[in-house]
């Protein structure tokens, strides 16, 4: 499979995976439907930043789900129901938190017993639901920083209880706020400041929750430069929890589709964070993040330093600027597979970004009906 941007979808390309929209819904469309210009619109117009194809040429490269469906569904349906309880209620019963503890503990085990070091989200971007999926996503990649960093099995549950619960105070903040797309005013700015320290107080009644989620919670728009808030807490004054948190949070906000705006690249999202360490960002935290999340995933055809165009096959654990990849000629030839991590030939190649030549997104799709509308 490839991964093809929206701009460059054609009728006639075959889906390579389910495109889903949301949580109890039917996908918008299904694993080996034939794209037509109706769906190809559909797709643009929900902002979805590109999908993975079928390929002939490319039948080998397979994209790894990060965690299992079945648990992707559980924790997006039980986040749901306790954000949703929340909202309507003043409490969150005992039972639903306990609920949230043991997501957090089966997102590590599945992680953990996955081989697979390196996390691609896309799989996990439906369009609705944006509250809900995000919490879960900030879980998978603070799991996948915290494992860098060395935690054990119960302070990585710790983080991704603090994780999928860093927004809960949100239910509380007016929908108006949440989903102003305009520049928020001063008292709306302040009204929203609030949520970190509403799930917070919630949570600290119940007591199922250790201190460290507690703070992680609490501190997650805390910025290293003090620019944050609720506290203006600087560097280390930060809780470890909440520097976790925060470079989670933002990364999927950014490489998120939203109603409003496109998804970023990530290659985009994480230049974009390179060039905040140390203002916004713990530099260690980045680092670790940054050995963890596929800058550029699997299937998705690259620029080399040398002009040479090339797809991405595997991503490496510890560097994923050097994975291995397949160099692919103008007439859609292609080399062996060239590990970046060892391959004495490349060792001053470099991956200098995203490929925009429209010609290799055709290159064995089996798409030859031009576009029309
Ligand atoms: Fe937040």
């Amino acid at each position: 499979m490839i991964f093809i941007p929206t701009d460059h979808l054609k009728a006639g390309m075959v889906l390579a995976m389910d495109i889903d929209i949301g949580i109890g819904k039917l996908p918008l469309l299904t694993k080996e439907q034939v794209l037509t210009p109706g769906f190809i619109q559909r797709i643009r117009d929900l902002n979805i930043a590109g999908v993975y194809i079928e390929s002939k040429q490319f039948e080998d490269v397979a994209f790894k789900e990060t965690i299992s469906r079945k648990l992707k569904q559980e924790a997006l349906t039980n986040i749901k129901k306790i954000f949703e309880n929340f909202s309507r209620k003043t409490l969150v019963s005992d039972a639903s938190l306990k609920t949230i503890s043991n997501l957090a503990s089966s997102l590590v085990e599945n992680i953990l017993s996955n081989n697979e070091v390196v996390v691609n989200l896309s799989d996990l971007k439906g369009h609705d639901d944006y509250t809900y999926s995000h919490s879960l996503s900030v879980a998978i990649l603070s799991i996948m920083i915290g494992n860098r960093l060395g935690f054990g099995r119960r302070l990585l549950t710790d983080l991704a209880a603090a994780a999928l619960l860093h927004d809960l105070g949100k239910m509380k903040i007016d929908v108006r706020i949440l989903n102003k797309q305009d520049k928020l005013t001063d008292e709306e700015f302040e009204a929203l400041k609030e949520h970190p320290d509403i799930a917070c107080d919630h949570l600290r009644k119940s007591k199922i929750f250790s201190m460290s989620v507690l703070e992680g919670v609490g501190s997650h728009h805390e910025r290293y430069d003090g620019s944050g808030y609720p506290k203006a807490l600087v560097a280390d004054g930060i809780p470890l929890f909440g520097r976790i948190l925060a470079v989670a949070d933002v990364y999927d906000a950014i490489t998120s589709n939203r109603s409003y705006r496109k998804a970023w690249f990530a290659n985009e999202a994480i230049e974009y964070m390179m060039a905040n360490a140390e203002i916004h960002f713990d530099f260690d935290i980045l680092k670790a993040f940054l050995k963890s999340v596929a800058v550029y995933p699997v299937g998705t055809f690259v620029t080399l330093s040398n002009g040479q165009t090339a797809l991405i096959i595997k991503n490496q654990p510890g560097n994923t600027l050097r994975p291995v990849i397949r160099i692919v000629g103008e007439d859609g030839s292609c080399t062996e597979d060239i590990d970046l991590m060892s391959d004495f030939n490349y060792i001053s190649i470099t991956i200098t970004g995203r490929c925009c030549d429209s010609h290799f997104f055709d290159l064995g799709t089996g798409s030859s009906e031009p576009e029309g509308n």
